[in-house]
């Protein structure tokens, strides 16, 4: 089967992690966001993945050519010299995804779940029309696409992008299945896939709506990629409790996951819901909560976080204090007993008067 991953885009709400790396390519739960994707797909026998990039294509091809030969798939890197949208990229494709009659997946590569692609093709089967949409219920629903479908059916009526007024709370999660006819509705220009082509197909009766069971987040924005991280690790709690760190390691609460390259102090309070990267060390007594640490970052004695993210090679100082949703970019130095309420702090800046309320330091 083949595949077509939308990995295009700035990420500019994921800021400043994205001034670092391309959002598909930050870790989220330890593992880049888009292997969780690749692994998914390649799970259930795609073969031929086409990866659709406009923004910085270099560091994408060089960090995921390796996936090939890991992952025994096939990886087309198809690079847009302008950014095409949701939809254009599909046009730009359509020689891989147009090779022969079979549906094709496509999906946003922020967000986060676990991936029903095997029901999701069996039912797109069964219906026997162009598409198919997995659709998700959320409590604010203004910031997605949102579908109506037809009374006591799959399919849908009307889709929404973004609406201003309420219409409905089931939403577009990202994940889709198309027959190839659908590329007859798309030109090679930029062009939304959320609003100028799943309306039309809306209208000719030709999409479905596939719900998901469990747990969906898009993690393309700090708040969100840190309730997201809590509701993976509850999920590999129940299902691959293995994964996590052990709890009578003395210093464990909760779901956690901790890279084994790791080094923890003495007299650490860490979860629920952690992430610890490779090669972060953590000194004694440290205090962490819902947070998010990155690659090679140094967390000194008595630092206390919580509900924040700290980028790769950051280091926070001893007596830190880092709460409200605060996101250090790559190689950010907090001094000694300084307190962040809601920093959002850019790569390479070094922090040393408190930050009382949420702000961008540049
Ligand atoms: N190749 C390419 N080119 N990819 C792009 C481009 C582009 O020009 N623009 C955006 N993308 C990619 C992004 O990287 C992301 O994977 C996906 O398209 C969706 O873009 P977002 O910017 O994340 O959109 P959103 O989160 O506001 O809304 C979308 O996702 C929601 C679910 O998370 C929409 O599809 C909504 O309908 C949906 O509910
Ligand atoms: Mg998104």
């Amino acid at each position: 089967m083949k595949a077509l991953i939308l990995v295009g885009g700035y990420g500019t709400r994921l800021r400043p992690l994205t001034l670092t790396l391309p959002k598909p390519l930050v870790e989220f739960c330890n593992k880049p966001m888009i292997l969780h994707q690749i692994e998914g797909l390649v799970k259930a026998g795609v073969g031929d993945i086409v990866l659709a990039v406009n923004y910085r294509p270099e560091i994408m091809i060089s960090l995921l050519q390796k996936y090939e030969e890991e992952y025994n798939v096939k990886i087309t890197f198809s690079v847009e010299t302008e950014p095409l949208g949701t939809a254009g990229p599909l046009a730009l494709a359509r020689e891989i995804l147009g090779k022969d009659d079979s549906p094709f997946f496509v999906l946003n590569s922020d967000i986060i779940c676990e991936f029903p692609f095997e029901q999701l093709r069996d039912f797109h089967n069964a219906h026997g029309n162009e598409g198919t949409i997995v659709v998700t219920k959320v409590d604010e629903p203004s910031k997605y696409g949102v579908i109506v479908n037809h009374p006591d059916s799959t399919c849908i009526q009307r889709f929404v992008e973004k609406p201003v007024e309420f219409v409905s709370n089931k939403i577009n999660a990202g994940i889709y299945i198309f027959n190839p006819t659908i590329l007859d509705r798309i030109e090679l220009k930029p062009t939304s896939i959320e609003k100028e082509i799943f309306p039309k197909m809306a209208a000719d009766s030709q999409l479905h709506a596939f719900e998901l069971d469990g747990f969906w987040m898009d993690v393309g924005q700090p708040k969100d990629f840190l309730t997201g991280t809590c509701l993976y690790l509850s999920n590999l709690a129940d299902k691959q409790p293995n994964l996590l760190a052990k709890s009578d390691s003395g210093y464990v609460y909760g779901d956690v996951l901790i890279d084994p390259t790791a080094k923890i102090g003495k007299d650490c309070r860490i979860g629920p819901y952690v992430t610890i990267g490779p090669n972060v060390v953590i000194g004694d007594g440290v205090r962490l909560q819902r947070c998010v640490i990155l690659e090679g970052a140094r967390i000194k004695d008595f630092a206390w976080v919580k509900n924040s993210i700290v980028g790769w090679h950051s280091t926070l100082g001893r007596w830190t204090r880092l709460e409200g949703v605060s996101v250090l970019g790559d190689d950010v130095t907090v001094n000694e007993e300084i307190y962040v309420n809601g920093g959002c702090i850019l790569p390479h800046k070094s922090i040393s008067t408190n930050i009382t309320e949420p702000q961008i330091i540049m």
